[in-house]
């Protein structure tokens, strides 16, 4: 085992990082006094404390966003003027790119360069691409009988709680606010408790670039507390969710009372088909880019890796000289390519899976123990081969950098296993017959299919699971599905 010194953090004491809840525009501590650590998954160190909302925060919040979306100015502004908010705002980030880095860094243990060259950007392109949709989201004239002139309304929802999790913890709150705010609607963001510290400058950033008071409310906690009691607030009309299905199904029973519009992003356990007429060393580096990238904790991740028969000993071979590059190292450095994991309860679940496939008789040919530190919640690319698609390593989600291969012997049967699973987020393939690549994606029961690449994205594309993976959208004009509500109007024409 390796001794790892990861740098410590000099946090920037400006006003950009902030501890409190952020409730009607005003930085407050939580009313019952309680604080929360948040630690360096790297060093296992305190990184500050934050204020842990409880339940007078989340009512202070709620109505605070209420107020704001009734008689506050945001959903009533010209479309010009929400577009120069939304815009600053990601100016903002970008201008902050590297505090904002180091943060997300230290909070999350994954990659600088991850979080530089993609988390940060991308939550900025989140407010870009938004604001862009602020003055083209109308509704339509309808052909009714002559007698009558009919329209519609596309009006926000109301009060978007959003809930989010560690993974990727600015990223997927900005998929989530941006559109939200540009419909017109007002928001309280519930950050995972892992990762609260990015979320926090969000606010503050919002804040400078003129949000109203009250449009933007954040209340880190923890989820059975403070999660919870948002989904069961009256004032809430909708809920944007990103995290386990199980979560997903404690709050649908929690929205039930106050029949809350849902959005779900649930994970999955992705397969990746590997045809054995594709260039097999582009597909060897993307099934790797798939499973290890994030440390394996990316809900999309091709977890379940199909490998045709004919190939397997090469494409094996392929995976384990690629899997070099994957070394778990100092997230702070920018040679390292896979952090830490986000906490100790994730490594020791990626631990058990390990334990339990070797258990039901997988063939374990690389070992990420291996690669474990003293300090820090540290596990490097691990592969199981010979695993079928029925065993637990198959079909739950582990959500570390943890690979199983599968080996088909023809279209039908790997298609047939492909699908089988509860989840459907996303789905891969490689090969060069594009007749077949087409037939596979229309049969994959996913919300995205990728072909001779993984794990692209675009803020344009949409992006969600069939099955248990969840439902809804986000991306694209698909996303407004969620977040407005649609009104008809009848005029009666007199002749
Ligand atoms: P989680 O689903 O419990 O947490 C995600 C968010 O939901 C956090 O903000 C949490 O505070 C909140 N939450 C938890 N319980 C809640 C409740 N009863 N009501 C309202 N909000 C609640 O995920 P967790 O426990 O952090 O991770 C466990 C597993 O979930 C991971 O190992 C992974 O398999 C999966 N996961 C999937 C993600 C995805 O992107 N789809 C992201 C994070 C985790
Ligand atoms: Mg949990």
């Amino acid at each position: 085992m390796k001794t790892l010194k990861p740098r410590t953090l000099e946090l920037p004491t400006d006003r950009l990082v902030r501890h409190k809840l952020l409730i009607d525009g005003k930085w407050m501590p939580a009313q019952s006094g309680r604080k929360f650590k948040t630690l360096n998954p790297a060093t296992e160190e305190m990184i500050c404390e934050v204020a842990e909302a409880g339940e007078a925060d989340i009512h202070a919040a709620a109505s605070a966003a209420r107020k704001a979306f009734e008689t506050g100015p945001w959903p009533k502004m010209k479309a010009r003027d929400r577009f120069k908010i939304l815009k600053k705002i990601s100016e903002l980030i970008l201008h902050n790119k590297e505090r904002l880095a180091t943060l997300e860094t230290f909070d999350s243990g994954k990659p600088i360069e991850s979080s530089r060259h993609i988390d940060i950007p991308a939550a900025a392109e989140a407010f870009e691409y938004y604001a862009g949709w602020i003055d083209k989201l109308s509704g339509e004239t309808l052909p009714v009988d002559p007698a009558y002139f009919s329209y519609t309304l596309r009006e926000p929802l109301g009060v978007i709680a959003a809930i989010t999790p560690w993974n990727f913890p600015l990223l997927i709150a900005a998929q989530k606010i941006a559109p939200a705010l540009a419909a017109g609607n007002t928001v309280i963001l519930k950050p995972a408790e892992q990762t609260p510290l990015t979320a926090l400058c969000l606010g503050q950033i919002a804040m400078d670039a003129g949000l109203p008071e009250g449009v933007l409310n954040i209340v880190p906690g923890f989820g059975p507390v403070a999660g919870a009691m948002l989904v069961r607030h009256p004032e809430v009309d909708g809920i944007t969710f990103t995290g386990e299905y199980l979560t997903g199904q404690e709050i649908m029973k929690n929205a039930a009372p106050g029949l809350k519009r849902l959005h779900f992003e649930l994970g999955g356990k992705s397969a990746n088909i590997i045809f054995e007429d594709a260039d097999l060393d582009q597909a060897a580096d993307f099934a790797c880019d798939g499973i290890f990238f994030n440390q394996g904790e990316v809900c999309c991740a091709g977890s379940r890796l199909f490998v045709d028969q004919k190939i397997k000993k090469t494409f094996s071979k392929l995976l384990l000289e690629k899997s070099k590059n994957w070394q778990p190292g100092d997230p702070m450095s920018t040679k390292t390519e896979m952090g830490a994991v986000v906490s100790r309860e994730q490594l020791d679940k990626i631990l058990r899976y390990i334990k339990l496939g070797e258990k039901e008789g997988a063939q374990l040919i690389l070992d990420g123990r291996k690669q474990s530190k003293s300090k820090g919640y540290f596990v490097g690319p691990t592969i199981f081969e010979s695993v079928s698609n029925t065993m637990k390593l198959a079909q739950e989600e582990i959500f570390g950098p943890v690979l199983s291969q599968i080996s088909f012997a023809d279209f039908d049967q790997v298609l047939q296993q492909a699908n089988q699973t509860i989840y459907g987020l996303s789905a891969a393939l490689f090969t060069r017959d594009i007749e077949k690549a087409h037939r596979a994606a229309r049969l994959l029961k996913s919300g995205t299919v990728w072909i001779n690449c993984y794990g692209t994205f675009h803020h344009g594309v949409p992006f969600g699971g069939y099955k248990m993976s969840g439902y809804g959208r986000e991306g694209g004009l698909h996303t407004f599905d969620f977040y407005t509500q649609m009104k008809s109007v009848w005029l009666h024409l007199n002749s």
